[in-house]
């Protein structure tokens, strides 16, 4: 009996031996030693919104260490280390001011699919590359975003990594602090997922009676962990599981900001539609609960388009008209590059040259700025409005 079922477990090995070892392809230390890309002076000073003169004369007066070697007369360029010390010593970094609160930022969409994983781990190396602290939350039990980063979520991560000790019905972390780990990036921190953090999931169902006021404070318990956790960063990001469970909703409550990507077909149109509705439903039952939802700001972008396809310009049209202003100008292209990083377990932004041609890998990564742009945009704008007035205008005024 069975004999096919069992081929489920055979094809589940055989594909985790797979993933193993195209990880390990991926991260042989030979291969990445940490975060290979470098920038060129001029893209350093464009970044710090300087002149490469400034820079060049705090190299010589010795506020800077001298650039970097050169090889064979060819510039290696500066690291992202250098870039982040750079921005301390010249006075160019964004880091928000201490009454500004940090963005707490959920990608959600109840979709698989859609690009929110590609979305969170592109908007995290880009907001890095502009000097901002970052950390991302993989709240996915199907842990593409930490894979993403670098770990395999079935061999690397266990249970105790995850937000499950602290989740858990019976926690055993009363903080967030214990899960927080280093990327091979100096600015970006994770927390990482793994299959076992859908556990979370299964005993909230099983609490029965006791259910809602279970569900409730681990509401206010994940809203209080991340917004502790966020006073070492500038912007959290969240990369909820596509669907409408206890940790979906306790990470759409936690957060300040909702971005939600959609590719412009019309499946994704529809059932962000759908999506839509259901969290409108759902945060007015939160509300009535005394639990409240508040957002920043509330967008959606377009991740996956295709200038090409006639009918994803449609359905963009049909999305700007429906969506208006909340649909953000610029969508992301959809782009081989971006899937041939992804084969890599990589963002776009951890490549050290093109996998494609120049020009292809030029659009992309131009594109990428571009998109990830408006959010940090956005998030700019919260500190200025939200800011807080500072001590010394209150006397002075
Ligand atoms: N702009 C893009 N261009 C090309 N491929 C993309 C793009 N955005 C997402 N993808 C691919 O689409 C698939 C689903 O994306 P993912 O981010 O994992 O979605 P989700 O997290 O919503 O399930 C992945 O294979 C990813 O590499
Ligand atoms: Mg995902």
């Amino acid at each position: 009996m069975g004999s096919e079922v069992t081929r489920i477990a055979e094809l589940a090995e055989a594909g985790e031996r797979m993933i193993e070892r195209l990880r390990k392809k991926a991260f042989l230390p030979e291969d990445r030693k940490g975060l290979a890309v470098r920038y060129g002076i001029a893209e350093a000073a464009q970044l710090l919104g300087c002149s490469t003169n400034r820079i060049r004369m705090a190299e010589e007066d010795g506020r800077l260490p001298p650039a970097p070697a050169t090889e064979n007369g060819r510039r290696p360029g500066y690291s992202i280390e250098y870039l982040l010390n750079m921005r301390k010593v010249l006075g160019a970094s964004p880091a928000r001011r201490d009454l500004d609160p940090p963005a707490i930022i959920a990608v959600q969409n109840f979709k698989g699919g859609v690009g929110k994983s590609t979305v969170t781990t592109h908007l995290a190396h880009y907001l890095a590359v502009q000097g901002f602290r970052i950390l991302v939350v993989d709240c996915d039990s199907q842990a593409t975003t930490t894979t993403l980063f670098g770990f395999n979520p079935h061999f690397n991560i266990t249970r105790e990594q995850t937000l499950y000790p602290y989740l858990s019905i019976e926690p055993t972390e009363m903080d967030l602090f214990y899960a927080v780990q280093k990327t091979p990036w100096p600015n970006v921190d994770i927390i990482p997922s793994n299959l076992e953090l859908f556990d979370v999931e299964y005993e909230l169902a099983a609490a029965g009676a006791d259910g809602g006021s279970v569900l409730a404070s681990r509401f206010r318990k994940l809203k209080q962990g991340l917004q502790d956790l966020a006073q070492n960063y500038d912007i959290v990001l969240l990369d909820p599981p596509p669907a409408l469970g206890t940790i979906s909703l306790a990470v759409m409550q936690a957060a300040n900001a909702l971005l939600v990507p959609l590719a412009a077909t019309t499946p994704d149109f529809c059932s962000t539609v759908q999506f839509l509705s259901m969290m409108e439903q759902v945060t007015a039952q939160l509300t009535n609960a005394g639990i409240a939802v508040e957002y920043d700001f509330i967008r959606l972008i377009c991740s996956k388009f295709d200038a090409n396809d006639p009918s994803h310009a449609m359905v963009r049209q049909i999305m700007e008209q429906a969506f208006g202003p909340s649909l953000l100008p610029i969508p992301i292209l959809e782009s081989a590059e971006i899937s041939h990083a992804a084969l890599r377990m990589m963002t776009i932004y951890e490549l050290e040259r093109p996998i494609g041609t120049p020009k292809t890998h030029k659009r992309c990564r131009t594109n990428l700025d571009e998109a990830m742009g408006q959010i940090e945009a956005l998030v700019r704008r919260s500190w200025g409005i939200a800011a807080p007035a500072r001590e010394e205008d209150v006397v002075n005024a």
